[in-house]
């Protein structure tokens, strides 16, 4: 049993595969958190609860006053606003009556096995019977009729545990969520550092680590998309902690648009997080009778570092949030048109880059931006999702005839939740576009946004899209998404509900993504949002893959694949190689390989030299897709702690085969350095393919590889692969 209930002491453990997680009920029913952290056996819990944390000015409660209880000092398990807790808030709830004080106690329990879905809401889910164990904990607002329901998930075969809130109104009249977060933690120290990803359009996921100080901290998005700014995931590493050593905690948001993840350090050093949909310009009116599901988080322990925190991550993701026919399947090995030709092609261009992709081993073909309505450049046509004749000559369906005659597969691009001033459809429905009355439309990338809370626009985009798709013999579908939301309203809300856009926005986009995969099951599916604008794992619920970054420079992607990697493993991370200038084919593939691999090219724009290099690249792709796609990752030397050089392995799950990838970022004098290598089995011997030299595994990790033979000038690298014996 990975859940308990230990009915004497009324206190909860939960166990995953590496770690425990208690929280008791106490004496006036309020849910305290005990302990999350290492594995730990005792069920004899009560000492944790024993904590002198009696302050000043820290209101008690009058069943308890005058003694050492007050929510404002204790370690909750859920952060309610307005009563006696002041510390930054998980759940706050305006009633009836104007005032959003809010307190919640526990009313029951259940503890059932697998984990029930969360309705409209991307989710993880159990893969197979006894992988993870779900408890709901029932609370109420006696005051207000809010029952709260905290979800737990705990997985049995790794470190990692989803949480997430449902609100039910049980009273008698309306009132509005103003904050829900998908969970509250209590640490009970401030000895950490915080790790977030930042970023910007072609720079995104990178790498910031700072020390928690007093006070709140943290990173948002109100963009409308989880976005290139900031990415719905946090880390909280022990002073010290590393790669390899240390408590690490990893927290993860499954959602897609606006979100927050705060941290406070209070006057007792005392660490709270908290994570969930941004507070900041959201509300949700609650009916009577009606229910609001909070996205879910994962939060994943490790006791061995950031390596361990990410390669849980990686397994979990794989198993039990990617899902549909292309989950554990290859992917084909694909060119997309879009960085050769931009939108400047015609049916004859397509067919001449198929014909190469055929010749030089790539499997698929995919046409990108620029194929529909006029489309020549990104001032028009967004939403008039019919072919351009004048292009495709024959129309969609002669062009696929002509692909797959080659023997490939094909793709296509859409961007549904976008709409040109410039279109029929604009013309003809001005109020599906995101707007508020009486206020200029902003343009991003000469485009306004469709208004994904309504139906009937859902409806159009999912007729115009299936009357393409069921025509035709589509495999892949890149779905982008180009600019982030402003002036948010719809035509269809009232004024009290506009505040509910942002959310209602997503969840739309999610039904929509929904139809299309049910409708499509063949269809494998790669979110993209200008590069990785909406890499989270909300997206990727519905598409196995993303495009990680419009950045395609090998140099500075390595960057981004480095942040990445924190907690989104490899099959997912789009990645190709393109023409791009600083560095030379070599170094592009390995790079590229670090992900679904593909090539982004005009061969006709290329040397015939590069061209017969890419033809030998293929077949690594083939030898090393099981290890790089699904086995363990290990940073061996990150772009965050050396500016010089990187380098990163895979290892697949039996430890039969290392592929070690070495960078040159910048031209260093040769050094006589040990590159060693982790994750081996120490007793074995592995042979180096490239030389035929043998090593011990022992050697491998404890010596290490003398680097002194491998390149040092501007963007050279290396790729070793080291095939057990
Ligand atoms: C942004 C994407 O990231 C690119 O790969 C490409 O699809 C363009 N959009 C097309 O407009």
């Amino acid at each position: 049993m990975s859940i308990v209930y230990l009915e004497d002491k009324k206190i909860f453990k939960l166990d995953t595969a590496g770690s425990t997680y208690v929280i008791a009920v106490d004496d006036d029913n309020f849910l305290l958190h005990l302990y999350y952290g290492a594995p730990i056996p005792d069920v004899n819990l009560t000492d944790f609860a024993n904590r002198c944390r009696y302050a000043s000015f820290s209101a008690t409660i009058p069943s308890r006053d005058g003694t050492d209880f007050s929510p404002d000092t204790w370690p909750m398990e859920i952060g309610c606003n307005g009563c006696a807790d002041m510390r930054i808030a998980s759940l706050q709830i305006r009633n009836a009556d104007g005032n959003a004080a809010t307190d919640v106690r526990y009313v029951s329990h259940r503890i059932i096995p697998g984990k029930p879905a969360l309705p409209g809401l991307p989710a993880l889910y159990s893969e197979c019977e006894g992988d993870c164990e779900t408890l709901e904990i029932k609370t109420l607002d006696k005051t207000t009729g809010a029952e709260v329901t905290l979800l737990y998930t705990v997985f049995t075969r790794e470190a990692a545990m989803t949480r997430s809130v449902i609100i039910r109104n049980t009273s008698e009249k309306p009132f509005e969520i103003e904050r829900v977060m998908s969970f509250c933690l209590d640490m009970n120290n401030a000895d950490y550092d915080l790790i977030s990803l930042y970023g910007r359009h072609n720079q995104e996921r990178l790498f910031e680590r700072r020390a928690l100080a007093h006070g709140v901290q943290g990173i948002s998005s109100r963009r409308g998309s989880s976005s290139h700014s900031q990415n719905p995931f946090i880390a909280l590493i022990q002073k010290g902690g590393n790669e390899d050593w240390g408590d690490a905690y990893g927290f993860n948001l499954v959602y897609s648009s606006n979100f927050t993840a705060q941290c406070e350090v209070d006057f007792n050093r005392s660490t709270r997080v908290i994570m969930g949909i941004n507070p900041d310009d959201f509300g949700w009116t609650l009916a009577p009778g009606e229910s609001f599901y909070s996205p879910e988080a994962v939060l994943v322990y490790s006791n061995a570092g950031l390596g361990e925190m990410s390669r849980t991550f990686h397994r979990l993701y794989n198993h039990n949030l990617v899902r549909g026919e292309w989950k554990h399947k290859k992917r084909p090995l694909l060119v997309n048109n879009w960085e050769g030709t931009g939108m400047t092609f015609d049916d004859e261009k397509l067919v001449q880059i198929a014909a190469w992709a055929k010749e030089t081993g790539l499997e698929m073909f995919v046409m990108d931006d620029g194929w529909f309505g006029r489309r020549d450049d990104d001032t028009s046509s967004l939403g008039d999702w019919y072919v351009n004749e004048t292009k495709l000559r024959g129309g969609i369906s002669s062009l696929i005839a002509r692909v797959k005659a080659l023997g490939l597969k094909f793709g296509i691009w859409y961007e549904p939740e976008m709409i040109s001033p410039d279109s029929d459809v604009y013309r003809a429905h001005p109020d599906w576009c995101v707007h508020v009355p009486n206020r200029d439309r902003s343009l991003g990338r000469h485009q306004c946004v469709m208004d994904m809370t309504r139906a009937d626009v859902r409806d159009y985009l999912f007729e115009q899209m299936s009357s393409v798709l069921a025509n035709n013999e589509i495999d892949y579908l890149k779905w982008d998404f180009n600019r982030n939301i402003t002036e948010a309203g719809s035509a269809l809300l009232p004024p009290e509900r506009q505040k509910e856009f942002y959310h209602r926005f997503i969840l739309g986009t999610y039904e929509l993504m929904d139809r299309i995969t049910t409708a499509f099951p063949h269809l494998l599916m790669e979110n993209c949002s200008g590069g990785g604008g909406r890499y989270d794992p909300g997206m990727m619920y519905f598409s196995p893959q993303i495009w990680c970054s419009d950045n395609t420079d090998a140099l500075s992607r390595v960057d981004i694949q480095f942040g990445s990697s924190l907690c989104y493993p490899a099959s997912v991370q789009g990645a190709h190689v393109s023409a791009s200038a600083r560095s030379g084919y070599e170094t592009k593939r390995n790079v590229a390989m670090w992900g679904t691999f593909g090539y982004e090219l005009d061969p006709a724009k290329i040397s015939e030299e590069a061209r017969e290099e890419i033809k030998t690249q293929i077949a690594d792709f083939h030898r090393y897709y099981d290890t790089i796609h699904y086995g363990d990752l290990y940073r061996l030397i990150s772009p965050w702690d050396d500016p010089y050089k990187c380098a990163w392995e895979f290892v697949n799950e039996d430890r039969s085969q290392a592929i070690v990838t070495y960078l040159s970022k910048f031209y260093t004098e040769r050094q006589n350095w040990f590159l060693r290598l982790k994750g081996l089995d120490a007793g074995a011997e592995y042979r180096l393919t490239k030389t035929g030299e043998v090593y011990s595994g022992a050697l491998l990790m404890r010596a290490g590889i003398s680097m002194y033979r491998y390149p040092v000038a501007d963007g050279d690298s290396a790729m070793l692969c080291f095939e057990k014996i």
